[in-house]
Order: C-alpha cells, then sequence, then structure tokens
C-alpha cells in the first residue's frame, strides 16, 4: 500500500498545534468542547454512551452518587462482547480485528477477522460455561501476548464471568495471591512464550500458582509444543474445536463487573480493582477514538502494552475492537532479533497510531538509534505515551525520530483505576507540549489540591484529584475491601467531606491551564512503567530466612525511569556478592523479574521513629546525595551515618 506522508502538526508560538490536515480528520477540533461538556457532564456522557456503544435495554439514570460510591447508566443493559464484535459483524464481519505477530521471525503473523474471533470467542464461552462457569465467577487469566488473551477475555465478557488477568511476568506466589483472592474457578494459561529468541515457560510457574487454590480446570494454550497432562488440565485447542459456535450473550447490568486487575498501592498486598461493563465501555470507546483519532477505515493501532496491565485491556483489546477498528499486538521484545523489529513492524503492517512507554523509548534513545529508518515509519499518523512522566528530551527524540516532526505526541495520563485516559492533549485541538500531559477529558474535571483539599493556584504543586460527576470508566470499589476503597482513594471525602477522588499523584496546572504530571506521591513506584509497592517489595524481601528487616525505595534510572534499592538487616553475619544475588533470585521467585532490586545494601540499622516507622525519606535523601531533613524525630539518629557509610556510587542495572 502506498502510504501519502502528511504533517499533522505544525509549530505555532514556540508549541506544537494541529495541522489543517489533521484538524480535516480529526473527530473533534474545537476546544469549545471542554466547555461544553462540563456545563452539564452527566448529559455529555449520556450522548456519548447512545452514539458509541449499542445497549439492549436504555439506562434509567445516567448517574447515581452515594459516596464513595457511585453508578453509570444505572438501570442499563448490554453485552460488552456484543459491542467489541457482533455488532461490527455485518458490516466489517470481513476486517481484521486483532493482527499478531509472534517473536520467532520463521513465524507467520496471524490474522482475525472480526468473524473468526467472533467464532473463537463463542466458542471458548461455551467451553466456560461447560466447565460450569456463570455470571459473576472469577476466570483467571495468565496468558502472555497471544490472541488467545483476547479470546479468553471476550468470551468471559459473552457469559458474564469476570476476568482477572495476571501479568505473565508475575511469578507463581503473586499468580496465587489473585486467584485466591477473587477464588477463581478457572485458570487460563499457556505452556509458555517466546522472549528474545528463547523459550519461556510459564506452566511451571501456573501449576504451582494454582495448586491447592479454588481453580478446578486449567485451560492450556499449547505454544511451545508441550503437552500437559493431569485431570485438572486441559487443552485450549481441542475443547476449543469441539465447542458449539452459537453462545447466546448472558446481558448484564451496567454495573455488573467486566473485570478486575490488580494493581499496587502503599500496602504489602495488591488491590483488585473493579470495573464495571457500561461506564467502562464508554470510556474505553470514546478516549480510544478521540485521544489516537482512531477512524475505523484503514488504521492499524498498536499499544505495545502487555495485556497483563490496565493499557494492554483498554487499548491493545479493548478500544479499538469497539471501534471497530485494527489492534496490533506482538508477542516478543523490541530487541529481538536486533532494535529494527518494532520499525519493521510498522512498516509491513501500516501502523498508523502507536502507543508506548516513555521507558522503551528512553530505551531506543541509547541503544536502537542506529535501527531506525524514517522510510520505514511513514504510516504513522498518532504516537502515544503512557505510564510514567516522559522528560523532554524523551519526547522531542519520540517526536523527531519517530514522528518525523510530523505526528503529535499524545501523552495520556491514567491509572489502572481510571479504566482510560483522563489527561491529554487531543489529536485536533492540541497543543502538544514536551512533559505536559494536557486537559482532563472532555467532562471530566481534576483540580489540585493541598493536604486538606484547598484547591491551589496556577503553578502550585499539589495533589492531583478528580471532582464530581466521576469519569464513567472509573474503578468501582476493591474487590472484596471496602475498607482498603476508602483508604486509598477517597481520604479528602472522609475528613474534609470533599467529593474528591486522590489519584495519588503531583501535579500543578501551567500557566496555559494544562496539567503537569510530576509523579506519585505515595510509597508506589514505576520501574520501566509498571507499578509496584515499596511494601510488596519489602514483604518479599523481609521473608528471606537471612533477612531480619528491610527498607526498599525508588532511585531515578536512566531508563527505566525508577529502580527499587533495598536496605537489608541481617539476622546475623555479613552480607556478601553471593547473598546479593540470592536476595535478588528470591525476589524474582516471589515477585517476578520486573521488582528485582538494582541495588542491595546491607546496613546494621535502618533509620526509625521512635514508633518504629522506618523513615524512607532520609534513605532516599542519602541516596540522593541531599543532606536529610527530620533527624531529630529518629530513635537511632546513628543509623544515618552508618548508611552513608555503606552508599557508594549508585549506578542502578
Ligand atoms: O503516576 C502515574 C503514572 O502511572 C500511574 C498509574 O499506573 P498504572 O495504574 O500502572 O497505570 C499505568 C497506565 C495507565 C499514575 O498514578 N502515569 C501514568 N501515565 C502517566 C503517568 N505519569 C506521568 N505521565 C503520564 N502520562
Amino acid at each position: 500500500m502506498l502510504v501519502k506522508i502528511v504533517k499533522y502538526i505544525t509549530k505555532k508560538g514556540g508549541k506544537y498545534w494541529p495541522s489543517a490536515e489533521m484538524k480535516k480528520i480529526a473527530w473533534v477540533s474545537d476546544n469549545k468542547i471542554y466547555a461544553k461538556a462540563l456545563k452539564n457532564p452527566v448529559k455529555f456522557w449520556e450522548g456519548l454512551a447512545k452514539e458509541g456503544i449499542s445497549w439492549e435495554s436504555k439506562w434509567k439514570k445516567g448517574y447515581e452518587e452515594k459516596l464513595p460510591y457511585f453508578k453509570w447508566f444505572v438501570g442499563g443493559k448490554l453485552n460488552f462482547s456484543v459491542n467489541c464484535l457482533d455488532r461490527h459483524l455485518e458490516k466489517k464481519g470481513d476486517k481484521i480485528a486483532l493482527t499478531w505477530i509472534p517473536e520467532p521471525l520463521e513465524e507467520k503473523s496471524v490474522k482475525l477477522t472480526y468473524r473468526s474471533l467472533h467464532s473463537k470467542v463463542c466458542k471458548f464461552a461455551n467451553v466456560l460455561r461447560g466447565f460450569g462457569v456463570k455470571k459473576g465467577d472469577v476466570v483467571a487469566v495468565y496468558l502472555p501476548m497471544i490472541p488467545e488473551a483476547l479470546i479468553t477475555m471476550l468470551a468471559c465478557a459473552r457469559i458474564g464471568a469476570i476476568h482477572s488477568v495476571v501479568f505473565s511476568a508475575f511469578a507463581a506466589d503473586a499468580l496465587k495471591a489473585r486467584i485466591e483472592d477473587g477464588s477463581a474457578k478457572v485458570l487460563v494459561t499457556a505452556d509458555g512464550y517466546y522472549r528474545r529468541g528463547k523459550k519461556v515457560s510459564l506452566i511451571e510457574k501456573a501449576k504451582k500458582g494454582s495448586k491447592g487454590t479454588s481453580v478446578e480446570k486449567v485451560v492450556v494454550v499449547n505454544r511451545l509444543g508441550g503437552s500437559v497432562k493431569g485431570s485438572k488440565f486441559v487443552d485450549f485447542n481441542s475443547v476449543l474445536e469441539s465447542a458449539d459456535e452459537e453462545c447466546k450473550p448472558e446481558i448484564m447490568k451496567s454495573e455488573d463487573t467486566l473485570f478486575i486487575l490488580y494493581t499496587s498501592g502503599t500496602t504489602g498486598k495488591p488491590k483488585g480493582v473493579i470495573h464495571d461493563t457500561g461506564g467502562y465501555a464508554v470510556q474505553a470507546y470514546w478516549t480510544t477514538k478521540w485521544d489516537f483519532n482512531l477512524h475505523d477505515d484503514d488504521d492499524v493501532m498498536w499499544c505495545t502494552a502487555d495485556v497483563g496491565w490496565v493499557t494492554g485491556h483498554t487499548y491493545a483489546f479493548y478500544g479499538p475492537l469497539l471501534n471497530g477498528g485494527t489492534s496490533l499486538i506482538y508477542e516478543g521484545s523490541p530487541d529481538f532479533p536486533d532494535f529494527s523489529r518494532w520499525w519493521k513492524i510498522i512498516k509491513e503492517n501500516n501502523v498508523s497510531v502507536f502507543y508506548t512507554a516513555p521507558t522503551a523509548i528512553r530505551m531506543f534513545m541509547k541503544s536502537g538509534e542506529k535501527f531506525i529508518k524514517s522510510k520505514d515509519l511513514e504510516s504513522l499518523r498518532v504516537l502515544g505515551t503512557v505510564g510514567e512522566p516522559i522528560d523532554n528530551d524523551a519526547w522531542n527524540w519520540y517526536l523527531e525520530k519517530i514522528g518525523g516532526g510530523r505526528c503529535p505526541i499524545i501523552d495520556t495520563w491514567w491509572q489502572t483505576e481510571t479504566g482510560g485516559t483522563l489527561i491529554t492533549a487531543l489529536p485536533g485541538i492540541g497543543p502538544f507540549v514536551p512533559t505536559v500531559a494536557g486537559m482532563s477529558f472532555p467532562g471530566v474535571q481534576h483540580i489540585i489540591v493541598d493536604d486538606k483539599g484547598v484547591e491551589k493556584k496556577k503553578g502550585e504543586l499539589g495533589f492531583l484529584v478528580q471532582k464530581s460527576p466521576f469519569a464513567p470508566g472509573m474503578l468501582h470499589g476493591v474487590y472484596k475491601n471496602h475498607k482498603k476503597y476508602v483508604e486509598t482513594y477517597w481520604r479528602f471525602w472522609k475528613k474534609f467531606k470533599k467529593p474528591y477522588y486522590d489519584s495519588s499523584d503531583g501535579a500543578f496546572v501551567n500557566r496555559d491551564g494544562l496539567i503537569r504530571i510530576t509523579g506519585r506521591t505515595d510509597d508506589v513506584m514505576k520501574v520501566a512503567g509498571h507499578r509496584m509497592s515499596t511494601a510488596e517489595l519489602e514483604d518479599a524481601i523481609n521473608v528471606h530466612k537471612k533477612v531480619n528487616e528491610c527498607a526498599v525505595v525508588p532511585i531515578p534510572h536512566k531508563i527505566k525511569g525508577e529502580v527499587p534499592v533495598a536496605f537489608v538487616v541481617l539476622k546475623s553475619g555479613e552480607g556478601s556478592e553471593e547473598l546479593i544475588a540470592g536476595l535478588k533470585k528470591h525476589v524474582d521467585n516471589k515477585l517476578g523479574p520486573t521488582a528485582r532490586p538494582a541495588v542491595v545494601y546491607f546496613v546494621k540499622d535502618l533509620p526509625k521513629t521512635r514508633s518504629g516507622k522506618i523513615m524512607r525519606r532520609i534513605l532516599k535523601s542519602l541516596l540522593a546525595k541531599e543532606e536529610p531533613k527530620g533527624l531529630m524525630t529518629l530513635v537511632n539518629p546513628d543509623s544515618v551515618e552508618a548508611v552513608k557509610g555503606v552508599i557508594g556510587d549508585v549506578k542502578g542495572e
């Protein structure tokens, strides 16, 4: 296919704006939409819900709020898989819904049309029903980036089961904790996958993680040619083949749960974030359409996120399908067989919307620049970024080297909890400013407040909160944990009666009224865009037989954004290189390699307050070579000098 090279941005007054060509094709190009939407956000979202989503029966009430809970489209009924598939069949049955690129070069890509995906989803939905899975039951999904992940998730949605996806790089213990919390009856997994040219096994972790749990059946995708024995285990393809293709969708209430997804907070145990059906569908549909200006003709959207994270749920799978678009996913690593792989995929598949994380961009800046050929990237129109703050250099590099100075950079701020993007520039409106996410999505309002919920002035740093009415895609609670839900997100409401959702991010509004995110304000790190809590890591390290206690803090890292550093107090004896390696391996086994500490220090004591609280803030200052403040509150001020003594030049991995 011949691609017309178009400039979608133009520079005016030192800033990038959409060009006339972009304005012409943009779904929204008039910034009056923001004020219009905020006049009556509920009416605005009701209009979008009607236009974008197919309902079995219309809602009776647009929005209902009894804080800390709220509901959208109350009384409305729909099925999510029907919205992703059935409604496109008549006109787009033969259109490609999903292109899957396997990592091995000798394997061909797989293209699933809407019709073939629909057939597989219906069949697998019947398989799940056959295993006794009913509406409201949880199905655990522990799969790599392969089409079966999408088939499984949509099959769950078809029968009203709740999917709970667990990132395939997580360890068996992490899988087990999530299975147990959701009391999952069925686990869908694979024997393994390809990564950097090697076979990576998943099945051993899946077996270990599901042993002794509520899981009655394990469905295994045969990706690496293995076979699995045992009465609990069945082969994905065999059960799919023999299943019936007719599957009546379960009609769900708008506020019924579509999925849960576990994410890290301040405490050690990950929380099951609950997303509903109707509100999430509306936000996934419209944010995909407007943020990325996705058209359903020849657009191909590639979101590089893994399905184990919310970005993979909403923008690798659901958003493009709700829009009747084509999504592309890739199984493997960006550097296999070398750093040209991603760009070849873009060229060969005419990818027009590309969505990735700053970590990936920084990795290419450092190691992969020579593999980028502008000729390979001419099909691109919109570039997105997500997951962590993007620095000036990475933003400009992305714009020039990948976007050829032609494509807008859409920096999207959001969270597992928000279901879809919430703060961003829109491609037809702009402006596109390095390090600045932009405006709240139309119909949503964020403000910056101090610790008592009083609004800050422009330019002042504070806590980023969302005002009522809350966006339709927002979480609807923490699975089986009301207390955690209130404590984590509703402190301003609880303490000061302010109807604000607390994002736990710091931010400020700049002179132009655009929001700049500065990062987390709690003990949560973003390591290569992956979210994890220091407490989760500390809990994992603390159970090592040689460890008495530990503290984990993040340090800045050139590529990954942040990496964890562990300060470990041993029960007895001295630390050694061998023990460091052992501790890293231990973390790999407990949580997965994404959580592995970059540096481990052995210390005799950790700085603590009189009540025994570990002062991570002081450790952070010491690592940054700053003079720590607040030493008066310490019960053991000597510990500070001792820590200083062991910190050398911190480099990370
Ligand atoms: O700190 C913010 C950061 O990622 C956190 C949410 O992480 P998670 O739930 O894993 O979801 C990531 C993908 C949606 C936020 O609290 N974050 C996300 N996007 C941005 C960001 N920080 C700065 N700029 C962004 N665009």
